[in-house]
This record gives C-alpha cells, structure tokens and sequence, in this order.
C-alpha cells in the first residue's frame, strides 16, 4: 500500500522556540485527532532546521507516524567541511528523514545530480529515509522539456540505486516555477507528472514497486487546493513550505486525503 504524506519543509524559518511552538501546537492538535482515525492515515514529516532537530524530536516522541527530517546532508562521511553536517550525524541525532535535491539547492547552491547521487547514497548507507526532489524551470515547462527534464533528474540522482536502497526512497515533484509563487500546479499538470514519475520507477523497478511508491506533490500546495490534488490517483501527499508554517493551516492539509 502507497504510503500517504504531508510533509512540511520549513526552510530557513523559525527561531528554535517558534520552531518548537509550532510543532508542538500541530502534535496536539494530532494527539486529539490520531492520524490513523484521518482519512488515508497520513504520516507527516517536519523538515525543519538542523539547529531544531533534537528538540523537534523530543515533542513528536511517542506519536504514531510523526517524524522528523532534515532539509540537506553532505555527501562525504566526515571531515574539513566547515558548516556542513553529515547524514551519520543527523542519523546520531534520532532523526529518519531526509530531503535531497531541492530545488532551492540545486538552483541557489548549485547542486547537480552527480552532487545529489552522492548525497542520496550516503543518506540510505546511514539507514536516513530520503525525499527526493525534482522539478523543472518556467522556461523548461514552456519549451515542453518538463519531461525530459525530470526524466533526467531521476535518472542521474536517484535511479543508480539498487533495489534496496530504493525501498528508503520517496519523490517529491516540485516544478520550480509552483515553489513560493502562488501559482500551483493544476491538479491535472500534477497528474500527468505524478504518472510519469511512477511509469519511469515502473520500468526501472517493476510494476509492483511502482504502485506501492509514494509520490508527493510541492509548490504552493495549501489547504484550500490540498484536497484537488491529494485526490489525484498519482499524488500520495504533499511537500508544503509556506502552508506548513500556521499549524491550523498544517494541519487542515493533513485531513486532507
Ligand atoms: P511552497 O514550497 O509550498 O512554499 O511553494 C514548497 C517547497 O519548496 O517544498
């Protein structure tokens, strides 16, 4: 069975108390209604901060199907990269979750799918769950390379995997241009793109590991159009950025199944 999510990626936002806060008025609101009493039985994930991590993972303990991820890891084991943290560290930490290759990375800091490859490699090796991101530009989309583009990306970050390390994988789409803008993508663009994905993980992997793969969907995704496009056959959750910084709001795309 698909495994169904709502992720929030909190970016570079909060201070640590009103990183806590927020978890915390979101857990509560879990606590009195449990995920598996809401439609689809959704995990979530908060990928915040690394400075909120250990904190974040002390309020979420002990609620079924909450976790708690990072937002990058480095792709070397350890050494001289001053500012970087490491997948063994985070793992050290408590933490099970990842996301690799956002587009905020790959287009502010320059990070290629050869990056990403190494990165998704040393974060399965250190048993860290990953959310893989892609996603194309604007312009991209116009010249109709959307495809092409994620095709791509797939291939040359994550497709390497074998099908072990595969199975600690997700996806999330994220066309660059739906990122903090407003404009969502429609629930049809985001079908279309959803079946892609899961038809390339179908040639790649087989049939049944693609049908039981969890897809989600980001960009300008909130709780007034969550419901639209978590009702697409191909989009299993979503990757909220500004919609997961109001726990009300968070949480209202969380029952959104
Ligand atoms: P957004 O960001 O929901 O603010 O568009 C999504 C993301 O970047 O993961």
């Amino acid at each position: 069975m698909r495994k169904k999510i709502a992720a929030g990626n909190w970016k570079m936002n909060t201070t640590v108390d009103e990183g806590k806060k927020l978890a915390k008025d979101i857990c509560d609101m879990i606590a009195k209604k449990p995920l598996k009493t809401i439609n689809g039985n959704p995990g979530v994930i908060f990928f915040t901060p690394f400075v909120h991590l250990i904190e974040i993972s002390k309020i979420i303990d002990g609620l079924d199907g909450v976790y708690a991820g990072a937002q990058n890891c480095h792709s070397k084991p350890s050494g001289a990269f001053t500012g970087e943290v490491s997948a063994s560290m985070i793992k050290s930490a408590g933490i099970t979750h990842v996301l690799v290759g956002h587009s905020e990375r790959r287009n502010l800091f320059n990070e290629n799918n050869k990056m990403l490859a190494a990165k998704a490699s040393i974060a399965v090796e250190n048993d860290l769950k990953i959310v893989f991101c892609c996603g194309e530009l604007l312009d991209e989309r116009e010249n109709e390379k959307h495809f092409d583009v994620i095709r791509n990306q797939l291939k040359e970050g994550l497709f390497w995997m074998d099908e072990r390390s595969f199975s600690n994988a997700l996806i999330a789409y994220e066309p660059v241009w739906a990122i903090g803008t407003g404009v969502n993508a429609t629930p049809g663009q985001a079908q279309e793109m959803h079946a892609f994905i899961r038809k390339q993980i179908a040639e790649k992997y087989g049939k049944k590991i693609a049908e039981n793969f969890t897809i989600l969907y980001g960009g300008s995704c909130n709780s007034k159009n969550a419901k639209q496009l978590f009702k697409q056959e191909d989009v299993d959750g979503g990757l909220i950025g500004g919609a997961s910084l109001k726990a009300g709001e968070f949480f209202k795309i969380v029952q959104s199944f």
